[in-house]
């Protein structure tokens, strides 16, 4: 099979589908390849927190609709440490919020309106190599339930994620950042209520833990874990007495507890590539970067490039100039490497590293009594945390 489209997407993540359907909405055509199945793209656990520009976006282009009536919306977050919550009021320092929803339901809410659209989504495409992106025409080649496949395009759009093909292969022209963390995240979903009303952040010596949820009858709750942990010593029981002990507060009260429905271990690390594109092909979202959960800005940040892409290409399409595609990559860095900077310093805030002296234990200490006794540190924490601006390619 050979197809021709406008934009090859490699990945139907959130930054491939997104993508998608911004172009579409310029008029121009795309394909997404799509390594694995439907079901496995709209059941994958992950993200949660939604920066106020992400929703506009959602909201604005047509997609947002169940969101705004499932969405949780959260007007601040708690800091805990020494056993006290502490407020950080993003409303009042911002004016703005963020909302809670998990990443698979923007998954499905965007797979129904490509495939409604009649975008082609090719769930389960196998071996995509990409090829020719220092041509006019590069091409996507995989195989598609048996048949080998190609798709001619004008662009690629490397949207597959930290493990894709699409990096590795403009490699020698990357130059890579990067920092790997001697820690990962135990993360469980649960069937019980949320144990308060907002998210909580918690500093322990036995090491981070974080309380988040979905809806008002499940729980998504994360420990700090070796980066090797294995899965099979944390039975249900050992993880609610960890996170008992982390999330402990001076007044005694205690985590709703519930049946463990999934759990999983997130490696932490901080990754940029730069540039973010060769020839006709642009990373987006991980392919190009990661950063730690910590800041909860791994799916804002897909969302943020594949605006500032969407714009670009349609501006080429509209009157063929070609400076905004010429200038994503610096575009998209700038708020890149401000969100790398803010992801970093939570997760070193927050998290304690086996053997640190008691040197940074005091240092971190004091950031968080200066984080939730200052209205500076405070008002500077909501702005990154509920979204710094998305640029697009002139601002
Ligand atoms: P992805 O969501 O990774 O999408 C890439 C897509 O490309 C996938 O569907 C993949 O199957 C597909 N693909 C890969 N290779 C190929 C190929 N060769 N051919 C075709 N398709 C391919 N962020 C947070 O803020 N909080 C969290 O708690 C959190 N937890 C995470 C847990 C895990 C296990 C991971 C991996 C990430 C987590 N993140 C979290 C980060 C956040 O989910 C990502 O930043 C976000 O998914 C980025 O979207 P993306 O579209 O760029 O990449
Ligand atoms: C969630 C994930 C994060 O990485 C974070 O910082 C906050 C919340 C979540 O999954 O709900």
């Amino acid at each position: 099979m050979r197809r021709r489209t406008q934009v090859g997407i490699v990945g139907a993540g959130p930054a491939g589908l997104v993508l998608s359907h911004l172009l579409h909405r310029e008029g121009i055509d795309s394909v997404v390849i799509e390594a694995r199945s439907r079901q496995h793209c709209e059941q994958r656990v992950r993200a949660g927190v939604l920066e106020q520009g992400t929703v506009d976006l959602l909201t604005e282009t047509g997609v947002g609709e169940r969101m705004k009536r499932e969405g949780l919306i959260h007007d601040g977050v708690e800091i805990r440490f020494r056993e006290q919550g502490h407020r950080i009021d993003f409303k009042a320092l911002t004016g703005h919020g963020i909302t809670i929803y998990a990443q698979q339901e923007v998954v499905k809410d965007l797979i129904a309106a490509r495939l409604g659209a009649g975008t082609e989504i090719v769930f389960e495409a196998e071996d995509a190599t990409v090829r020719d992106f220092d041509s006019t025409k590069p091409k996507i080649r995989f195989q598609n339930r048996g048949e080998a496949s190609e798709i001619v395009c004008d662009f690629i759009a490397g949207c597959d994620g930290f493990h894709g093909v699409c990096r590795p292969s403009i490699e020698n022209a990357l130059t890579i950042y990067e920092r790997v963390f001697p820690f990962a995240w135990l993360g469980i979903l649960a069937a019980a209520r949320p144990s308060s009303e907002e998210l909580i952040y918690c500093y322990h010596n036995r090491g981070f833990a974080l309380h988040s949820m979905r809806t008002p009858e499940i729980t998504r709750l994360y420990l700090q874990c070796a980066p090797d942990e294995d899965l099979a010593e944390w039975p249900d029981a050992r993880i609610w007495e960890e996170l008992q002990r982390r999330l402990a507060t001076r007044d005694g009260r205690k985590l709703t507890e519930g049946p463990i429905l999934q759990k999983g271990i997130t490696g932490m690390r901080s990754f940029v590539a730069e540039p973010m594109q060769y020839g006709r092909m642009y990373l987006a979202g991980d392919a190009a970067h990661i950063v730690p959960p910590t800041g909860a800005k791994g799916l804002n940040l897909a969302v943020a490039d594949v605006r500032v892409l969407a714009a670009a290409m349609g501006e080429f399409y509209a009157s063929g100039n070609v400076g905004p595609l010429e200038h994503y990559s610096e575009t998209c860095l700038r708020r890149v490497w401000l969100v790398q900077r803010f992801s970093l310093w939570m997760t070193s805030v927050l998290h304690r590293i086996h053997g640190d002296d008691r040197f940074e234990e005091r240092r971190q200490l004091a950031e968080l009594e200066y984080l939730t006794s200052s209205h500076a540190a405070a008002r500077s924490f909501a702005e990154n945390y509920v979204g710094l601006p998305m640029a697009t390619y002139n601002s």
